[in-house]
């Protein structure tokens, strides 16, 4: 980000020479894989990297192409963090949402390309005899993995009515306490599937609780209330570390990445694991997703030429969640999500009312210095905290988790927004926005590593054994 080389020269919504050479071939390299892998058995692999390769380019063609029909059609905001505060295209995650859920769509066949060879009895060849058995059993349609067809449709289903809250809200600026269970209703498609394909609500337990709980707590229905709330936190937590160029997007391409990397540990395993199907379905929703973000990104990166909208945080934290809840690894995804978690703790006391909460919270641009500062929220004159929440925020800023001022009489006159943003800065001190996006980025990465080395190799201290072994035995969620 830092010292990057000029942006091509092109009218502003039109692709230069280079990136319409890139994209011709990125679409015409990745349209031979896929009329190739029909020759195969379908190699959805394959399959899914070459239309992620298309997404790419079709959302970074199309997002350059769309900006100034956006701004006509209103959906346009003035970037705060820049001098002369300019007007640019909003709500361009919906572009990158409807690009994803097309290629999901058209990614349906490989997969089941197999299946469906074997259910028509060769490739719906029609002039083939049946047995008076077959045709009472309907073309041999029993084989076919409908449950699989049936999680992957609930995806799309639980995805498409994110994309509508978020474009809701890019459109109306829906209150929060209108618009944060949402996601959770949205949810019902992927839950529903999860009840009836897995339906394990069972959790392990640490050794030390093992002697007075035994080995599995049930959850039963709670189970079900947790994985909604999962829905609705993802989605909000993304939409909740944001105000900055680019860091909506960097985070989602690190959780998306190690989520993957999670998958890879599972695919890679030399022995046929009882979870390679789970974590296949994760790459194939993962992979065309990174294709799109990474697009997105290279308009809203620093100094940004878009925004990406409420549509993109939602429909990002819904990819992870219903990811996380398909694929049933819902706990290690709490793990990549730390940064959002510690962000949405922080924010509590203003989100709960106990501290102001202005309408934006992002960083203050300081036009003198060209620097990011904590921004700050301010008490109305003649108002105080209540006593016990002064107290708290004083222990804030003794352990240097808050900045306060105080008037002659040692009232406190304002404190820094509670974000992980503003935190950052009061450690850091002044920043570039692209420094403090960059900075960000590489700790949700490093706390993301760490999380999944807890995940695989600590995570025996206190369970008895690893989920890779207890998944084959007991068929938990990890
Ligand atoms: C959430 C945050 C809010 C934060 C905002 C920034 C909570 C409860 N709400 O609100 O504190 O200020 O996100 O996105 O935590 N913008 C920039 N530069 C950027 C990105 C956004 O200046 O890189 C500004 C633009 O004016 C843009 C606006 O933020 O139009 C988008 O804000 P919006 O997404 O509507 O805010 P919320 O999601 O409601
Ligand atoms: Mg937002």
């Amino acid at each position: 980000m830092v010292g990057r080389s000029p942006k091509p020269k092109t009218d502003g919504t039109s692709l230069s020479r280079s990136e319409f050479l890139l994209h011709t071939s990125i679409v015409f390299a990745a349209s031979v894989v896929l009329v190739n892998t029909f020759h195969g058995d379908g190699e959805p692999l394959a399959a899914n990297v070459a239309l992620a390769l298309i997404g790419f380019s079709l959302c970074h063609s199309m997002v350059r192409w769309l900006g100034p029909t956006f701004i006509k059609a209103g959906f346009k905001g003035c970037d705060l963090s820049k001098p002369h505060r300019p007007e640019i295209p909003e709500c361009m995650g919906a572009v990158c949402a409807a690009v994803y859920l097309l290629v999901l769509i058209v990614f349906i066949p490989f997969p089941f390309y197999k299946d469906i060879v074997a259910a028509t009895s060769g490739g719906g060849n029609r002039d083939v005899v049946y047995q008076v058995e077959h045709v009472q059993q309907g073309r041999l349609l029993h084989r076919f993995p409908h449950s699989k067809l049936a999680s992957y449709l609930s995806a799309i289903i639980s995805l498409q009515t994110t994309a509508l809250l978020g474009i809701g809200d890019d459109l109306f600026d829906i209150r929060w306490r209108h618009k944060w269970w949402i996601p959770g209703l949205a949810a019902i498609p992927i839950l529903v599937v999860y009840f009836v394909d897995f339906g394990v609500t069972s959790v392990v337990l640490p050794i030390p609780l093992q002697p007075y709980l035994g080995e599995l707590l049930d959850l039963g229905p709670l189970y079900y209330v947790y994985m909604a709330c999962v829905a609705m936190f993802c989605p909000q937590s993304i939409n909740m570390l944001a105000g900055i160029n680019g860091i909506e997007v960097a985070q989602s391409l690190v959780i998306s990445f190690l989520l993957v990397l999670n998958d890879a540990l599972y695919l890679l395993t030399p022995y046929p694991h009882p979870a390679t199907d789970s974590h296949l379905f994760s790459l194939y929703l993962l992979l065309p997703w990174i294709g799109v973000s990474v697009a997105l990104l290279l308009h809203n990166r620093y100094p940004a030429r878009v925004f990406v909208g409420d549509t993109y945080c939602y429909f990002s934290g819904m990819v992870f969640a219903t990811v996380g809840i398909l694929g049933h690894f819902s706990k290690t995804l709490g793990l990549l999500l730390v940064p959002q978690l510690a962000n949405a703790a922080y924010s509590a006391p203003q989100l709960f009312g106990l501290v102001p909460c202005p309408r934006h919270r992002l960083p203050r641009f300081n036009p003198r210095t060209g620097l990011m500062e904590p921004s700050v929220t301010t008490w109305p004159p003649g108002r105080q905290p209540r006593p016990l929440v002064a107290v708290a925020l004083r222990l804030l800023a003794r352990l240097h988790l808050l900045r306060i001022s105080e008037d002659e009489d040692g009232n406190i006159t304002e404190a820094s927004n509670m974000t992980l943003l503003n935190l950052w800065l009061v450690w850091r001190g002044p920043l570039r926005e692209d420094r403090l996006a960059l900075e960000v980025t590489i700790l949700q990465l490093v706390v993301g590593l760490f999380g999944l080395f807890a995940r695989h190799c600590l995570a025996l201290l206190i369970f008895k054994e690893d989920n890779w072994a207890l998944a084959s035995a007991t068929e938990v969620s990890s």
